[in-house]
C-alpha cells in the first residue's frame, strides 16, 4: 500500500483512478473482505457464523459498538430500538405528498431526508450523543417507513408497529398485518428476512457507504447522509440489481424459460449489447460471493416452508446460475453469482413486491452506513472528501462579446 498523501505532499503528484479501482479512501476496521476466497467478515466475525447464530439487532450492535453484546447488553439495545419504532406522525402527511404510484426508492429517499427536519434536535453528525439518538432512530425507524411506504402504494392504512415482536416480525406484521386481520409472521420467513437483513447489513465501501462518508464528510446531518446512501443505493449497479435480476429472470421465463437461457447468454456475451446477467459479477469478489451462499440455502428453506419447491423462477435460476458458472466467458472474468441472485426469489415467496427489494436493502445497510459514518467522523484524521480531477476541457480564453460570438 502506498500511502499517496505523503508522495502529494512531497511531490504535489496525485493518482488518476476513476471507479476507485485501486484507491483506499480510508482505514476502517468495521467489514474483512477477501474478494478472492470469498470471505466476508463483520469485526472478525465470519458472516455464515453470524447468519446462524445472530439476530439482526445483535449484528447491529457488533457493528455500531465491535463487540457481539450478552444477554443484558442485547436486552437493552432492544429495549432503545423499541421506544423509536413510531415515526413523528406529521410524516404520514408528508408521505401523503408523493403519488401513490412513485417508486418506494424515491419515496424512501424523501423519507429519510426528512427526517432531519423533524427529529432537528440530533442533527449535529459531530456530537457523539446527537450520533447515538440518530443511530437508534434510523435503524428503529427504516422497517416503519418502509412498511408505510409499501402501505400507502397500495392504499391501505398503516399498522403501528408492536414491539413485543422481534425487529423483523415486526417489520412483517406492519407490511402484511392490516387492521381486520392480525398477522402471525411465519418463524421460516421471519428467520429468512432477518438474514436477508444480516447478510446486508455492511459491505465496506460499497458506492453506497462511500456516497454516505463523502457527504457526511461536510458535516451535513446524519440523516442527510444516510439519505444520500438510499439514493445511490437504488441504481441498478448496487442495490437496485436484486430487483433488475429478477425481472431479467421474469423476462427469460416469458421468452421460453430454461430452453431459452442459451439464447439470454448469447446476447449477455455481445459486445455490442448493453445486456448483463443481473446477480453476477462483483467489484471485489472474483469468487463465489458467501453471501449468495447462505442466501441460496435460505431459497431453499424458505421455498420448502411455503411448498413451491418447484417455483420454476427458483429451477430458472438453478439452471441459469449453472451454465453462466461453466461458460468460458464468465470463467475467464470471475463471474460468480452475488448476493442478489437469491434474494429477489426469497423475497418474492415472501410475498414482497419487486419493486420495494431495494428499499428493504436500504433498511438492511442503514446500520453499515452509521457504523461507517461514525468510524469516520471519531478518526482524528478525518477530512472533507474532495476528489482530485484530471482537467481536460478548454484552456484559458477570452469571453467575445454576444454579438462576435
Ligand atoms: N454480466 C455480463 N458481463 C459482466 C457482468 C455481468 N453481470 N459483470 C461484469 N461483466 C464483464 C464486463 O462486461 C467486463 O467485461 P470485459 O472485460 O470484456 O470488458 C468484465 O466482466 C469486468 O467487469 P467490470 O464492469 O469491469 O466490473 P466492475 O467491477 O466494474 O463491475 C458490477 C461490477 C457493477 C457489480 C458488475 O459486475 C455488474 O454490473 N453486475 C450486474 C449488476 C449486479 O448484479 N450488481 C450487484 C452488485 S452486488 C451489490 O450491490 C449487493
Amino acid at each position: 500500500v502506498i500511502d499517496i498523501r505523503k508522495l502529494y505532499a512531497q511531490t504535489g503528484k496525485f493518482t488518476y483512478d476513476p471507479g476507485f479501482l485501486s484507491t483506499a479512501s480510508c482505514q476502517s476496521s468495521i467489514t474483512y473482505i477477501d474478494g478472492d476466497k470469498g470471505e466476508l467478515l463483520y469485526r472478525g466475525y465470519p458472516i455464515e457464523q453470524l447468519a446462524v447464530n445472530c439476530d439482526f439487532l445483535e449484528t447491529c450492535y457488533l457493528l455500531l459498538n465491535g463487540e457481539l453484546p450478552n444477554a443484558s447488553e442485547k436486552a437493552e439495545f432492544v429495549g432503545r430500538v423499541n421506544k423509536h419504532t413510531m415515526v413523528n406522525e406529521q410524516m404520514q402527511f408528508f408521505l401523503r405528498g408523493f403519488r401513490r404510484d412513485a417508486h418506494p426508492m424515491a419515496v424512501l429517499t424523501g423519507l429519510v431526508g426528512g427526517m432531519s427536519a423533524f427529529y432537528h434536535d440530533t442533527t449535529d453528525i459531530t456530537n457523539p450523543q446527537h450520533r447515538e439518538i440518530a443511530a437508534i432512530r434510523l435503524i428503529a425507524k427504516m422497517p416503519t417507513l418502509v412498511a408505510m411506504a409499501y402501505k400507502y402504494s397500495v392504499g391501505q392504512p398503516y399498522i403501528y408497529p408492536k414491539n413485543e415482536l422481534s425487529y423483523t416480525a415486526n417489520f412483517m406484521r406492519m407490511m402484511f398485518g392490516t387492521p381486520c386481520e392480525d398477522y402471525q409472521p411465519d418463524d421460516v420467513l421471519v428467520r429468512a428476512m432477518d438474514r436477508i437483513f444480516i447478510l446486508h447489513a455492511d459491505h465496506e465501501q460499497n458506492a453506497s457507504t462511500s456516497t454516505v462518508r463523502l457527504c457526511g464528510s461536510s458535516g451535513t446531518n446524519p440523516y442527510a447522509a444516510i439519505a444520500a446512501g438510499v439514493a445511490c443505493l437504488w441504481g441498478p449497479a448496487h442495490g437496485g440489481a436484486n430487483e433488475a435480476c429478477l425481472n431479467m429472470l421474469a423476462d427469460i421465463q416469458q421468452m421460453g424459460g430454461v430452453a431459452k437461457i442459451g439464447e439470454f447468454i448469447t446476447k449477455v456475451k455481445d459486445k455490442n449489447s448493453s445486456v448483463k446477467l443481473m446477480g453476477f459479477g462483483h467489484r471485489v469478489y472474483k469468487n463465489y460471493d458467501p453471501r449468495a451462499k447462505l442466501m441460496r440455502e435460505t431459497c431453499h428453506e424458505v421455498l420448502g416452508a411455503l411448498g413451491l419447491e418447484n417455483d420454476p423462477m427458483f429451477k430458472l435460476a438453478m439452471a441459469l446460475e449453472k451454465i453462466a458458472l461453466e461458460d468460458e466467458y464468465f470463467v475467464a472474468r470471475k463471474l460468480y453469482p452475488n448476493v442478489d441472485f437469491y434474494s429477489g426469489i426469497v423475497q418474492r415467496a415472501i410475498g414482497i413486491p419487486v419493486s420495494l427489494f431495494t428499499a428493504i436493502f436500504a433498511l438492511a445497510r442503514t446500520v453499515g452506513w452509521i457504523a461507517q459514518l461514525n468510524e469516520m467522523i471519531s478518526d482524528p484524521e478525518y477530512k472533507i472528501g474532495r476528489p482530485r480531477q484530471l482537467f481536460t476541457g478548454a484552456a484559458s480564453r477570452d469571453v467575445k462579446p454576444l454579438a462576435e460570438r
